[in-house]
């Protein structure tokens, strides 16, 4: 009870920390980005340098996370990297398409961020192959931050703040490389290990989940459902492009054939983690469902062989990757995969409303 407390506190003071950190001078005082790993059982599997992270580590992870907050990144000054990858979401969004600069919407749903040294691939199609390049990418989209990365650095040298501080970190003014490697350090240190399901698994604490949840988690991980296929590792995903027998609706997304340029990959999508969902709905790559109840009704009306006959007269059925192993499940063995699903969520990850207002 008492540590709780003291941890709690200690997030607190740091979510003050980024409020205040845009547009203000970084203060080495404040507690750090990285402190919440503590919250981490050992156990857990963290490479070294995260869990241990070193001071020119932590000194780039502070100022990526004075960068990911500033929207002095945006053409017009309107919009940071967190108005669509928002703390409290999971870094995620709870929209199904976020809003850029000037009101475009995004092409498909925000992804949350966590865990990211485990990725290979980023974007839904894996159109990105290294962290640090994303940044590139958005910052180049119309539809995001539509500010290319010469004009940033630009601006960046004109704030003696920021000037100070890339000199005090990297010993040189900002410039491309510097400005995407401060923004990758920052976003390696987004570590989530620490729900009630790390608690039993990594932890051997027995108590850590509810009936229902350990009713929920052998089905999970059974072949009633056919999950793990596709949901395994330590985040629950293959990091691998599948159609998960969602039908197509509106507007066609081709998913990893834009970068295969592999017919067959028409419509696959990366798995996505299964971590955090109660903060990150809605789901799929275009937001289509609000519920996690939703997603489990897709599933279990996937496993039936004649699912495709009651699709809506808009939609067009494409041919699935999901294994036929699975049954159909009942209603209190859906509830119990639903309570299953929300043992993988992270309170001391997640950030309340108020404390990221950017
Ligand atoms: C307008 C909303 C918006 C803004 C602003 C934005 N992003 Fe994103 N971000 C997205 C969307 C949407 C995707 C998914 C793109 C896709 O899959 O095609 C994404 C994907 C990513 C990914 C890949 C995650 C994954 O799991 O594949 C990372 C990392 C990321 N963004 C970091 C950033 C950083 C850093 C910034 C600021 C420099 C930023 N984003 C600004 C909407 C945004
Ligand atoms: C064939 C591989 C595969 C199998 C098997 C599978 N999934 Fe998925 N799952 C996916 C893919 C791919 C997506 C993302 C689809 C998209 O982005 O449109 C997804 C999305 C999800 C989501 C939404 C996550 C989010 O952030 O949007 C949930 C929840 C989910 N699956 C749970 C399950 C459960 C529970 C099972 C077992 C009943 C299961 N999945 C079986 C591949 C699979």
């Amino acid at each position: 009870m008492g540590r709780k407390i003291i941890t709690n506190g200690l997030l607190l003071l740091f979510l003050g920390g980024c409020i205040l950190n845009t547009g203000e001078r970084w203060n080495t005082e404040r507690p750090h980005p990285a402190d919440h790993i503590k919250e981490i059982p050992d156990l857990y599997p963290l490479p070294d340098s995260l869990r241990n992270p070193g001071s020119f580590t932590l000194s780039q992870m502070a100022l990526g996370q004075k960068l990911f907050f500033d929207k002095r990144l945006s053409a017009n000054g309107s919009i940071s990297c967190a108005s669509c990858h928002k703390p409290q979401f999971a870094f995620g969004d709870s929209i199904a398409l976020s809003l850029g600069t000037g009101g475009y919407s995004t092409q498909r749903n925000t992804p949350p961020l966590f865990n990211l040294f485990r990725q290979n691939r980023f974007f839904r199609d894996g159109g990105v192959a290294r962290l640090s390049e994303v940044a590139l990418s958005s910052m180049n989209e119309i539809h995001e931050l539509n500010l290319p990365i010469d004009t940033l650095v630009r601006r960046l040298r004109s704030i003696p703040e920021y000037a100070q501080d890339f000199n005090r970190v990297y010993k040189r003014m900002p410039d491309p490389y510097t400005v995407m490697q401060a923004l990758k350090s920052y976003q390696l240190s987004l570590l989530s290990g620490s729900s009630r399901y790390d608690r039993f698994r990594y932890r051997k604490d027995s108590t850590a989940l509810t009936p229902a949840a350990s009713r929920g988690m052998k089905l999970f991980f059974s072949e009633a459902t056919f999950c793990t296929s596709c949901h395994n590792g330590p985040d629950f995903t293959d990091g691998l492009f599948h159609r998960n027998g969602i039908p197509e609706v509106g507007r066609p997304d081709t998913g990893r054939a834009r970068i295969s340029m592999n017919w067959g990959d028409y419509a696959r999508f990366r798995t996505p983690s299964l971590r955090n969902l109660s903060f990150t709905a809605p789901y799929m790559h275009d937001g289509r469902f609000n519920t996690i109840k939703e997603v489990l009704e897709h599933y279990n009306r996937a496993v039936l062989s004649n699912y495709s006959n009651s699709l809506p007269s808009d939609s067009h059925n494409l041919p699935s990757d999901l294994p036929r192993t699975g049954r159909v499940l009942t209603t209190a063995e859906l509830q119990d995969l639903e309570a299953f699903l929300k043992h993988l969520n992270d309170s001391t990850f997640v950030r309340t409303p108020a404390e990221s207002t950017q």
